[in-house]
C-alpha cells in the first residue's frame, strides 16, 4: 500500500500568463496512485499549461501542489521531484536538445546518477524497445516529425520514471506506431495522465478521462465511453441521418461529431 493515496493533489491553483487573459482559475484536481487517466478538451482549455504548472515549469499565482505527497513549494522542490516525472512535451523540439538521439535518451539514466556505460545501454534497448534500432547516430534536430516524437517517448521511457505525463504522445504517429506505443503503455506499470484529442488511443490505454474547458475539468467519466469509428462515408457532402439523428452536411475531412451519446469521426469520401 503507497503512503500516498494521490499522485498529484492541485487544489485552488490559479494561472494566467504574464500577457492574456486567466487560463486557470481556483482550479482543484487530482490524480490517484496507479491511475491511468486522459484529458481532454478544446484547442487552449489549458491542459498543456496545467501538465507545465505540474512539472514546475511555470508557476501558480496562488493555491498548493502536492506530488507524491510532498508539497512542491520552489524549484528545489521540483528538480528533486522532476526525475520521477516523465514528460513528454508537446512539441518534440521542446524535448530534444542533444546533437545525436543517442545522447538525448541517455541523458536522462546519466542525470540519475548512471554510469557512461550504463546509461548508453539503457539508451540502446529504449530504442530497440521502440523499434527505432539503428537511430542512435542520428542527428535529433533533423528527424521527420513522428520520428521526433518516438524519440522524445524513448527519452521519458528510459528514466523509467514513476509516472507519465504524455502531452498528445501520438501526434504525427503512423498507425502502426500508434498501435506500438499503445501495447508500450498497456504493458508499463505506471500511472499516467495523457493529453490527446484522440479517444480511441485514450480509451485503449486510460481508464478514466477528465474533460477540460475553459480552465476547469468540466467532466468526468469511464474511458470505455469514448471512441471514435473511423470510416469512408458513402453520403460525403450529402446531408443524411445516423439512426434517426439528424446530421449535419458533412465537410470533405475528417470530423467529429456526438451521435448516441458518443463522440465519432467520419473520413468523407468525395
Ligand atoms: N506562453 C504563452 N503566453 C501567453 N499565452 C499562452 C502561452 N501559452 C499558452 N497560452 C494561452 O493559454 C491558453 C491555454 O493554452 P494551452 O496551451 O494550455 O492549451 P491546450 O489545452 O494545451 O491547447 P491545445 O489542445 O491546442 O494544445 C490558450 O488561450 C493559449 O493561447
Ligand atoms: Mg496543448
Amino acid at each position: 500500500m503507497e503512503s500516498h493515496p494521490h499522485i498529484f493533489e492541485i487544489k485552488d491553483i490559479s494561472f494566467s500568463y504574464p500577457v492574456g487573459k486567466t487560463v486557470l482559475e481556483n482550479f482543484s484536481f487530482h490524480l490517484h496512485y496507479g491511475q491511468k487517466a486522459g484529458l481532454i478538451g478544446h484547442n487552449g482549455s489549458g491542459k498543456t499549461t496545467l501538465l507545465h504548472l505540474l512539472m514546475g515549469l511555470l508557476t501558480p499565482t496562488a493555491g498548493s501542489i502536492r506530488i507524491l505527497g510532498e508539497k512542491m513549494e520552489s524549484e528545489k522542490d521540483f528538480k528533486k521531484m522532476r526525475p520521477k516525472l516523465g514528460f513528454v512535451f508537446q512539441n518534440a523540439d521542446d524535448q530534444l536538445f542533444s546533437p545525436t538521439v543517442l545522447e538525448d535518451v541517455a541523458f536522462g539514466p546519466l542525470n540519475l546518477g548512471k554510469s557512461p556505460k550504463e546509461a548508453k545501454e539503457i539508451a540502446l534497448q529504449t530504442l530497440e524497445s521502440l523499434d527505432l534500432k539503428g537511430f542512435e547516430k542520428r542527428i535529433s534536430y533533423k528527424l521527420s516529425g513522428g520520428e521526433k516524437k518516438l524519440v522524445s517517448i524513448a527519452t521519458v521511457l528510459a528514466m523509467d520514471p514513476e509516472v507519465l505525463l504524455l502531452d498528445e504522445p501520438t501526434t504525427g504517429l503512423d498507425m502502426d506506431t500508434r498501435e506500438h506505443i499503445i501495447q508500450i503503455l498497456n504493458n508499463l506499470d505506471k500511472s499516467f495522465l495523457i493529453v490527446s484529442h484522440e479517444y480511441d488511443f485514450l480509451a485503449r490505454t486510460t481508464r478514466d478521462f477528465f474533460g477540460m474547458q475553459k480552465g476547469k475539468i468540466m467532466y468526468y467519466g469511464d474511458s470505455s465511453a469514448l471512441h471514435t469509428h473511423t470510416h469512408i462515408h458513402p453520403l460525403g457532402k450529402t446531408p443524411h441521418r445516423h439512426n434517426g439523428i439528424a446530421a449535419q452536411e458533412h465537410p470533405n475531412d475528417g470530423h467529429d461529431h456526438a451521435h448516441e451519446g458518443h463522440v465519432h469521426t467520419h473520413e468523407d469520401d468525395q
